[in-house]
């Protein structure tokens, strides 16, 4: 038989993405052969301070802040898996997407749009394991329009995203070593191409802005600022893994089904799944639902 070096490589490419397969396959179960969840089986019937459903950016960002006291004990629970610092390497996001470590949505099929996709629908990726999305997306840091949280505070008067959103955007922010509390890291890219540098200079060229401040969402062009440290994927949720919060009670594997009320509209627990059978978990001072952009909306 005769190889030639492209056959080889091909070979050795097939090879690698078997390889892979085969770790997301493992790392599917790995909650399991790890015992993440063993230390402490489920009570029917457990009372926590509060109960944050889904650990991905927002959730751990929010169990964090309440955990700061440390009379409070919250839990922390998660549908997908602990996944592995190995997929803290910034090209697998993407290649974890339409895996088991996706919720796997698509839109549906569209009329006006998406007209060379399958099915004339895209993919609507969404994290299901400890980090959530931060954990399939580019890493790309905006804080968000300020004018679509102005438009919310249309009817309030005195209020503006200038004083009552950006301070909190701040307070979560870490620009590398600067300040000490935030939970995300934010980075200059670490690598760029000569391509990019290209396309500022037509950008400059053409009377575009050249904004060094893309987290803003400042009209122009720039280099995107990323979650990412020491060319690592930073999610928030790795800061609460890293400094271990003992009064975080992280669970994975569980699924939400339902939202325990009182009569008067008062959320006081869920009620959730774990290997095929149901629990109740109670919060004396409320849930928050941070289950992700799809389900915390509905
Ligand atoms: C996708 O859209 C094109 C153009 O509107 C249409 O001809 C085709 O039947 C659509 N395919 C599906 C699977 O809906
Ligand atoms: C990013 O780059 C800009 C411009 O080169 C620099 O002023 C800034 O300090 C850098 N920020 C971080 C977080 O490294």
């Amino acid at each position: 038989m005769f190889f030639n070096n492209q056959s080889i490589l091909l070979l050795l490419y097939t090879f690698c993405i078997f390889l892979f397969g085969c770790f997301i396959r493992y790392l599917e179960y790995s909650d399991f052969f790890l015992c993440y969840n063993c230390q402490e089986v489920d009570s029917p019937e457990t009372l926590f301070d509060y109960i944050v459903v889904g650990c991905g950016s927002a959730g751990s960002i929010v169990a964090r802040r309440l955990a700061e006291n440390k009379k409070i004990r919250v839990l922390l629970l998660e549908a997908g898996n602990h996944g592995n610092s190995l997929l803290d390497i910034p090209s697998f996001g993407l290649l974890l997407q339409q895996t088991p470590f996706d919720w796997q949505y698509t839109s549906v099929p569209q009329k006006r749009s998406c007209l060379s996709l399958h099915n004339n629908a895209s993919i609507w990726p969404m994290g299901k394991m400890v980090g959530g999305t931060g954990m399939l997306n580019n890493m790309i840091y905006v804080r968000g329009h300020p004018e679509d949280f102005n438009n919310w505070f249309k009817e309030k008067e005195g209020y503006s995203f200038k004083e009552y959103v950006l301070p909190y955007f701040k307070k979560v922010e870490k620009w590398t070593h600067e300040s000490d509390y935030g939970s995300v890291y934010i980075s200059n890219l670490s690598f760029s191409t000569k391509l990019s540098s290209y396309v500022l200079k037509a950008a400059k060229e053409l009377n575009f802005d050249i904004t060094q401040h893309t987290e803003n969402c400042e009209e122009g062009f720039g280099l995107p600022k990323i979650n990412s440290i020491n060319g690592q994927r930073w999610t928030p949720a790795n800061m609460l893994l890293k400094k271990g919060t003992p009064n975080i009670i992280l669970r994975t594997k569980r699924i939400v089904e339902k939202i325990l009320f009182h009569n008067n509209f008062e959320a006081y627990g869920v009620k959730y799944s774990y290997l095929g059978d149901t629990y109740i978990a109670r919060a004396s001072k409320g849930v928050i639902l941070s289950a992700g952009k799809y389900f915390a909306t509905f």
